[in-house]
């Protein structure tokens, strides 16, 4: 049965992108951490599209391997003789409803602006639309030629004479379509252009001939931002930070220096918490309130609990912090540390997959991987889990709650420690420790009085 209503999204994707002057596939490469093919399709997925189908081409293999797990279907184009070309190896013909044709380089489109498109769309009950903007510098994209304000066709600045070339308004790259008109106008489409492309703009001035209602619809000028070079994805990626940070700020967070704030689209930041500059936050990031992070904050899909203070210099990725937690300068948590609440750590520690208990300190200088330390332990400066055997195995660390380990001390695992048992500086623990216990495990001093050097 047809479904007159369902909305399908054809991204155009094949092209080479000769101007990146790279080898990874333009569409590929990376706005604010997301490749561009996947901004378009993540838009498309929130406009409710019940298809979303990728034209590959160029770097096919690399592209469908980032397309076909967000669900999108590849459909591949062997040769890029054009946008229309493009459009028709997606077999619009097998689609009902509405298409929107999108290009996998416009990494500035956002919901809302489609959003509005569709509801125009649907409101004028057009057969098919081309979006437009107006730009200041309209440069090579194609020009929106009007009669009397009535739309005419899409001219090429390629193909365009002076006046045309003075023309404003401009072709975003992205149509909305009936899907049937849409088959139907392709079919005519001929190269008969200075390129010998089949040009997908011509299905305006066909469909005006045709009788179709064809309109065009204006939106702002990101929505045209396609991206061609190095220099244009720089300032894409400039943009998204922009308005990530203004996403922030309005959520009340307090910012020393906006401009160098560094946030991936889905960060949160709690109210009240201060970024100061030089902060670059990844992935899918969490800051409770009150929190503060001081320059040179890496941190990558960690959660942070409220009123925590990272020190400057600090570097964490998938951890989990808690609150009122004391952290830095330079402390690294690597993959799966877990910190609890109230939690000293000092400078040059590093945790990796590590539990922290509550009210715990690590002050200075110390290691510790693969470990469970309980609430309310104190770590000695210099401590180190040797987590990493001979035979190329991970091993435990375990310490109880209370337990006091003194400076320099190492841990060969595995290795447990009973609830309150205290270490003594230096030692090399190789067996467990009851709860409780003192253990000493170092060579004992020898004082040789009067000693001097051979010779001397
Ligand atoms: C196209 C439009 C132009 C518009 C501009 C907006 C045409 C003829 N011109 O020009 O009016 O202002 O986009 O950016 O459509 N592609 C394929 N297969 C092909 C050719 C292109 O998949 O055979 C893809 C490209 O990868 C790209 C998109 O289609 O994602 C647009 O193609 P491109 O060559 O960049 O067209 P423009 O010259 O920029
Ligand atoms: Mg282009």
């Amino acid at each position: 049965m047809k479904d007159t209503n369902s909305l399908s999204v054809i991204v155009l994707a094949a092209g080479k992108g000769t101007r990146m002057k790279s080898p990874l596939p333009k569409v590929l490469h990376p706005v604010v951490g997301q490749p561009m093919v996947k901004r378009v399709l993540d838009v498309a997925k929130a406009l409710g599209a019940v298809q979303r189908r990728v034209v590959v081409g160029h770097g096919e293999a690399l592209v469908r391997r980032v397309v076909e797990p967000m669900g999108a279907v590849a459909y591949s184009q062997k040769e890029q003789r054009g946008t229309a070309d493009a459009v028709k190896a997606a077999d619009p013909a097998s689609l009902d409803g509405t298409v929107m044709i999108l290009s996998g380089d416009v990494p500035l489109i956002e919901v809302a602006d489609m959003q509005t498109v569709l509801t125009e769309f649907n409101a004028l009950k057009a057969d098919i639309a081309v979006v437009t903007a107006d730009l200041k510098n309209p440069g090579s994209l194609g020009r929106i030629v009007r009669q009397k304000g009535e739309l005419r066709a899409i001219v090429e600045a390629s193909d365009a004479g002076p006046d045309t070339l003075k023309i404003r308004e401009i072709n975003s790259g992205a149509y909305v379509a009936k899907a049937d008109v849409l088959t139907k106008l392709l079919d005519k489409v001929k190269p008969n252009n200075a390129k010998g492309e089949y040009y997908l703009t011509d299905i305006i001035s066909i469909g005006i001939e045709e009788g179709y209602k064809v309109v065009a619809i204006k939106t702002r000028p990101a929505v045209a931002f396609g991206v061609n070079t190095q220099a244009e994805l720089a300032r894409a990626s400039r943009i998204v930070f922009k308005r990530n940070r203004n996403r922030l700020m309005e959520n009340g967070v307090v910012m020393i220096d906006p401009a160098s704030v560094y946030a991936e689209d889905d960060v949160q930041i709690g109210s009240g918490s201060v970024v100061y500059p030089g902060v670059y936050l990844r992935g899918d990031t969490r800051i409770g309130n009150f929190c503060v992070l001081e320059p040179g904050v890496h941190i990558y899909s960690s959660i942070v609990g409220d009123s925590t203070h990272i020190k400057a210099g600090c570097y964490f990725e998938n951890s989990v912090i808690g609150t009122k937690v004391q952290i830095g300068p330079y402390a690294r948590l690597r993959p799966e540390s877990d910190v609890g609440n109230e939690v000293h750590i000092g400078n040059f520690v590093e945790l990796k997959k590590t539990k922290f208990g509550a009210r715990s300190k690590a002050g200075h200088l110390s290691y510790l991987g693969d470990a469970i330390v309980g609430e309310d332990v104190n770590i000695g400066c210099g401590t180190i889990t040797c987590n990493y055997a001979p035979d190329r195995k991970k091993y435990q660390t375990t310490i109880g709650n209370g337990v006091f380990v003194g400076s320099d001390v190492q841990f060969v695992a595995p290795v447990t420690i009973g609830a309150g048992a205290t270490i003594a500086s230096g030692s090399t623990v190789t067996e467990d420790v009851p709860a409780d216990a003192l253990a000493v495990a170092r060579g004992r001093q020898v004082n040789k009085e009067g000693w001097k050097p051979k010779g001397s």
